[in-house]
């Protein structure tokens, strides 16, 4: 974070692809963002790709260092781009996907199937038998109802299917620790396989009994613990460590009573960045940095589970590697500045809405807003910035920024994880289009969507005729 008196300051980790050049101008990868503006048009979101690699990097070694058998499966949910796509498989990641969308994406991309991995709670048929007579990687299965689909699958197509049994933990030894995560953990019940009830082993025990199946391991989505109770640093650790335990725990138990090597623990993903501000401009944040979270994930597993019979780890990051790699550009248009009464108050509209990144509408996120290019000129005012839809949706609440003006590029920030996947045509606004720049070149990855676009999948039967027009001269 670069602190500079009465001025806009960027709230970005340390290693940011953001900076500041001498025009007072945002730039992306040295790029100035108002003559990517310019260039590109507004909204568009500009994807940071050294940013991207800097992330993955990071995290693969924090695990790698510190673990004989690791590797990441990077969560398409988070951003399904197949360039993004693309540089985790130069980066040798697999790749984690949870429907036929986002598969066709990961195959444009150029994953091969033996990379990806199959994950979601309600897999189809047909989207089952494509995974097993395409030959992906691994099924993480949500139930046992979905394994004997599988096996049956496998059967009739004559073809062996690699699986995962994602299981549920019970979380007791959690709640007993700290009852805070009762709350969190009450709706925990849409994923995986229940422990606490014994079916987890069940549908291990059935896994392990397949002639078609393979059983390779166990997956657990440790996730995030910012989702409805106050975020702590300590007691987000401990949760990991309570979770991963729980999960190693029964790992053994498997071994034992079954007789069979858990070869895999996917440990699915729900890692941040530590920034300044993560969680809002006035809440200063201090989260785990990835190499405390890889320290209590490996050392859980080697303290429970002997050397020689240790599994493959596998991570499945999205927000990770993502959340800090892309911004979002918009332009300035409308401004109304009430003087009296109570909606007093600066309000400058712009070409883009919340609606484009809804994590924000629906989990509350934040996501710092600057004037990319007056960075440098005095704090003047504070604004409301709004979107262009018919809701309330504010781009950037009560933001403090310099003299702000008709055609100013306003710039948002960490739109990298759930933007563009979850963004969207509320109004029939087309999206933005997705640009991404490395230190060398800029390129569209998505091009902008046209009212056409928004229209073409709608059709109005013949039986839906206009009333016929009057016709003047007869009348
Ligand atoms: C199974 C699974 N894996 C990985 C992820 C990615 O999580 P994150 O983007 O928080 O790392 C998710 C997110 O919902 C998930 O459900």
């Amino acid at each position: 974070m670069t602190e500079r008196k009465n001025m806009m300051t960027l709230d970005v980790p340390s290693d940011s692809a953001l900076g500041i050049n001498e025009k007072g101008h945002l730039t992306i990868e040295n790029w100035d963002v108002v003559r990517l503006a310019g260039k590109y048009g507004t909204p568009t979101w500009i994807v940071s790709d050294s940013t991207i690699r800097d992330n993955y990097r990071r995290l693969h070694k924090a695990f790698n260092e510190r673990y004989p058998s690791f590797s990441v499966a990077f969560a398409t949910k988070a951003n399904h781009a197949p360039a993004v796509t693309r540089i985790m498989l130069q980066e040798g990641a697999r790749i984690d996907f949870v429907s036929m969308g986002q598969y066709h994406l990961a195959k444009m991309a150029g994953a091969k199937p033996d990379r990806l991995v199959f994950n979601g709670n309600n897999k189809t048929l047909e989207e089952l038998e494509t995974a097993v007579s395409d030959g992906i990687g691994l099924i993480n299965i949500d139930s046992i109802d979905e394994l004997l689909t599988v096996e049956e699958i496998c059967r009739g197509l004559h073809k062996r299917a690699k699986i995962n049994i994602r299981i549920r933990p019970a979380y007791s030894k959690l709640h007993d620790k700290d009852p805070q995560f009762v709350i969190a953990n009450t709706k925990k019940n849409k994923f995986g396989v229940d422990i606490a009830s014994g079916q987890a082993l069940e549908a291990c025990k059935l896994a392990i009994g397949m002639k078609d199946v393979e059983f390779v391991g166990l997956h657990h989505h440790v996730g995030w613990s910012a989702y409805g109770i106050p975020y702590n640093r300590m007691r987000d650790l401990e949760r990991v460590k309570t979770e991963v335990t729980e999960v190693v725990e029964f790992a053994n138990k498997v071994s034992e009573k079954l007789g069979v090597r858990v070869s895999m623990l996917d440990l699915g993903g729900g890692f941040r960045k530590p920034r300044p501000h993560l969680f809002g401009p006035d809440k200063v944040s201090s989260i785990p940095d990835i190499n405390e979270y890889a320290q209590v994930i490996t050392s859980v597993i080697k303290k429970e589970i002997p050397h020689a019979d240790l599994p493959e780890l596998v991570i499945e990051p999205g927000g990770y590697i993502v959340t800090d790699a892309v911004t979002l550009l918009s332009r300035v248009g409308n401004i109304k500045d009430v003087k009296k009464g109570i909606g007093k108050g600066k309000c400058v509209a712009v070409d883009s809405n919340a609606y484009m990144f809804v994590r924000k509408l629906i989990f509350n996120f934040y996501h710092q807003t600057v004037i990319a290019n007056k960075m440098l000129a005095p704090l003047r005012e504070v604004v409301d910035i709004v979107g262009n839809t018919c809701a309330y949706d504010y781009v950037g609440d009560k933001v403090k920024v310099p003299h702000i003006e008709r055609g100013d590029i306003v710039a948002t920030l960490d739109q990298g994880s759930y933007c563009e996947t979850i963004s969207t045509q509320y109004c029939a606004i087309p999206r933005p289009a997705v640009v991404i720049a490395n230190k060398e070149v800029t390129s569209v990855i998505k091009r902008r969507e046209t009212s056409e676009d928004v229209a073409a999948l709608y059709a109005i039967p013949d039986w839906l005729d206009l009333p016929a027009e009057e016709d003047c001269d007869s009348a």
